[in-house]
C-alpha cells in the first residue's frame, strides 16, 4: 500500500512558522513539495547557528537525500530562484541532486512585478498590501490562458512568446500613471531563465505518482495561510491561490483519496502583514509587547506584522476548511510577556453574539469577545519535554484543544529545530 501523502499548512495569515515545522519534519518524508504560492512566502529555518529564508525552494532542502519538489501549483520568479540557488550553494548544498521543479509551474515575469506595483499603486489606500512580488497578475495570465509555464523554457518559440507576453503587459501598463524601467530586470531574469535549463525539470503529477507508488512518503508544504486563501480569505485582501488543503491536489497532481494527515500551524496568537480585516488586531502596548516579543517583522519584506490575540472562530473556520487531523502550535514562548492571556471566543455583530466569521469581516462594528486564561510568566525557550511545561501553558493547550476540537500535536517554544516539543505522534500509523 502506498503511503498518504501529508500536508502541512498555515490556518491564519501565513507566517505561522511553516518553513521551521517542515525542517524538524523531513527526517521523516522522503519528499518535500511546495504546492502554492511563490516568491511572496519567506519560510524561515534556523538550525548550527544559521538563519535562512526560503522563498521558491521547499523547507526541506537542507537535509541530505531528501528530494524537495516545486509543484505546478507555484509561480517562479527565475531571478528569485537564481538568487535562492546561488545562497545555497554557498552553503554547500547540492541542489542539482534534490530539487525538481515542474514543467508546469508558471513563470513571474519582471512586466508581472511591474503590473503588481502599478496596480497596488492605483488602489492607494485601498491597496491589498502585496508583496508586490508579481503573484497576483502572474496568477490572472495563468487563468487567462497567456501565461509561460517552465517547460516552455525548452521550446524553439520561447522568446517570441516571451516578448508577445511583454508587449501585452507594456499596453496594460500604459493605462496606468505608473513610472518604470525592465531593462536591468529583464537581463537578470534572461540570465535565470538560462540557468534554469541546467535544473531538474519534471512532470510532478508523474513524478508524484511513482514516487508515492514506490513506497515514498511525502510531506506538502503550503505557503501564506488559510485567511488569504483566494476563495475562502478575506477577498478581496488575499493572495491569488488556494492555500487551503484542497490546493495540493491541483498544485501537485494528486488525487484528494491521496491525502493523509492534514496539519494546521497556528501561532499561539495572531499576525498578519498588508491590509484587510483583523478583528482581533491589538492597536495598544499589548500589541507592541508582541510585535516586539515575537520579532513580528517581514521575512519577505521586512515590514512589521499586525498583531493580536488567538481568534477562535477564524481558526475553527481554517479548521472546517482545510479537515484538519492535527495541530501544531508556534511561538508559545512570546505569550510569555502576558500575566494573562485573552482568546477571542465570539463576535460581537451590532449586539449580537456569533461565533463564525460572517461574510464581510471588514466591518468596524465586529467586535471581538475574549475569554481570559492565566499567563505562565516564565522563559519556555529551554524546555524540552511537556512534563516540564508551567500548569498555565498545559491548561491553555487543554483549552484550545476541548476549543478545536483537535488535537496539537507539536508546541514550538523558540525558532531553532530543537525548541520543538512533540506532545503526540504526528503519523497516525
Ligand atoms: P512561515 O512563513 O510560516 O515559514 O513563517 P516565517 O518564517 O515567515 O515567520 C515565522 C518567524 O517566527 C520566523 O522568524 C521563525 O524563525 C520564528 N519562529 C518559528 N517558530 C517559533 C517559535 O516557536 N518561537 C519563536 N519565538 N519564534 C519562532
Ligand atoms: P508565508 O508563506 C504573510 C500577504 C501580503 C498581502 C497579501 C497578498 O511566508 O506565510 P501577494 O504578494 O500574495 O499578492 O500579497 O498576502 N502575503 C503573506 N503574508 N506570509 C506570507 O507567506 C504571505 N504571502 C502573501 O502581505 O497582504
Ligand atoms: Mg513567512
Amino acid at each position: 500500500m502506498p503511503h498518504k501523502v501529508d500536508i502541512l499548512l498555515g490556518l491564519q495569515w501565513g507566517d505561522e512558522g511553516k518553513g521551521k515545522i517542515v525542517d524538524v519534519l523531513t527526517p521523516e518524508y522522503d519528499i518535500i513539495a511546495r504546492f502554492q504560492g511563490g516568491p511572496n512566502a519567506g519560510h524561515t529555518l534556523e538550525f548550527n547557528n544559521i538563519k535562512h529564508v526560503l522563498h521558491t525552494i521547499p523547507s526541506g532542502i537542507f537535509h541530505p537525500d531528501k528530494i524537495n519538489v516545486v509543484g505546478n501549483g507555484v509561480v517562479i520568479d527565475p531571478t528569485i530562484l537564481m538568487r535562492e540557488i546561488g545562497e545555497l550553494k554557498k552553503m554547500g548544498v547540492d541542489i542539482q541532486k534534490s530539487l525538481c521543479i515542474s514543467r508546469k509551474a508558471h513563470l513571474i515575469m519582471p512586466t508581472h512585478r511591474m503590473l503588481d506595483s502599478a496596480s497596488e499603486a492605483e488602489k492607494g489606500k485601498a491597496k491589498i498590501g502585496s508583496t508586490l512580488k508579481g503573484i497576483g497578475p502572474t496568477y490572472m495570465d495563468k487563468t487567462g490562458r497567456n501565461g509561460l509555464r517552465v517547460g516552455d523554457i525548452a521550446m524553439p518559440d520561447f522568446d517570441q512568446r516571451y516578448a508577445a507576453l511583454k508587449e501585452k503587459h507594456l499596453k496594460l501598463l500604459s493605462a496606468y500613471d505608473f513610472e518604470f524601467s525592465i531593462e536591468e530586470d529583464e537581463k537578470k531574469w534572461m540570465e535565470g531563465i538560462e540557468a534554469m535549463r541546467e535544473l531538474r525539470s519534471i512532470d510532478s503529477e508523474h513524478f508524484m505518482h511513482r514516487e508515492l507508488q514506490a513506497g515514498k512518503r511525502v510531506l506538502a508544504e503550503g505557503a501564506q495561510g488559510s485567511l488569504l486563501d483566494i476563495d475562502f480569505g478575506s477577498y478581496p485582501f488575499v493572495t491569488s491561490s488556494n492555500t487551503v488543503s484542497a490546493g495540493a491536489c491541483t498544485g501537485l497532481g494528486i488525487a484528494p483519496r491521496r491525502i493523509g494527515e492534514v496539519i494546521g500551524i497556528f501561532k499561539a496568537y495572531c499576525t498578519r502583514v498588508g491590509s484587510g480585516p483583523f478583528p482581533t488586531e491589538l492597536h495598544d502596548e499589548d500589541g507592541e509587547l508582541l510585535r516586539k516579543t515575537g520579532a513580528e517583522f517581514g521575512a519577505t519584506t521586512g515590514r512589521p506584522r499586525r498583531c493580536g490575540w488567538i481568534d477562535l472562530p477564524a481558526l475553527k473556520y481554517a479548521i472546517m476548511i482545510n479537515g484538519v487531523t492535527q495541530l501544531h502550535m508556534t511561538k508559545a514562548d512570546v505569550l510569555s510577556a502576558f500575566p494573562q492571556i485573552k482568546a477571542c471566543v465570539a463576535y460581537d455583530l451590532h449586539g449580537e453574539r456569533i461565533d463564525y466569521l460572517p461574510y464581510d469581516t471588514h466591518i468596524p462594528h465586529l467586535k471581538p469577545i475574549y475569554e481570559g486564561l492565566p499567563g505562565w510568566n516564565c522563559d519556555l525557550t529551554e524546555l524540552r519535554e511537556e512534563d516540564e511545561f508551567p500548569k498555565e501553558l498545559g491548561q491553555y493547550i487543554s483549552y484550545l484543544e476541548n476549543a478545536l476540537d483537535t488535537p496539537i500535536c507539536i508546541v514550538s517554544v523558540g525558532p531553532k529545530r530543537e525548541q520543538t516539543i512533540l506532545r503526540k505522534p504526528v503519523h497516525a500509523t
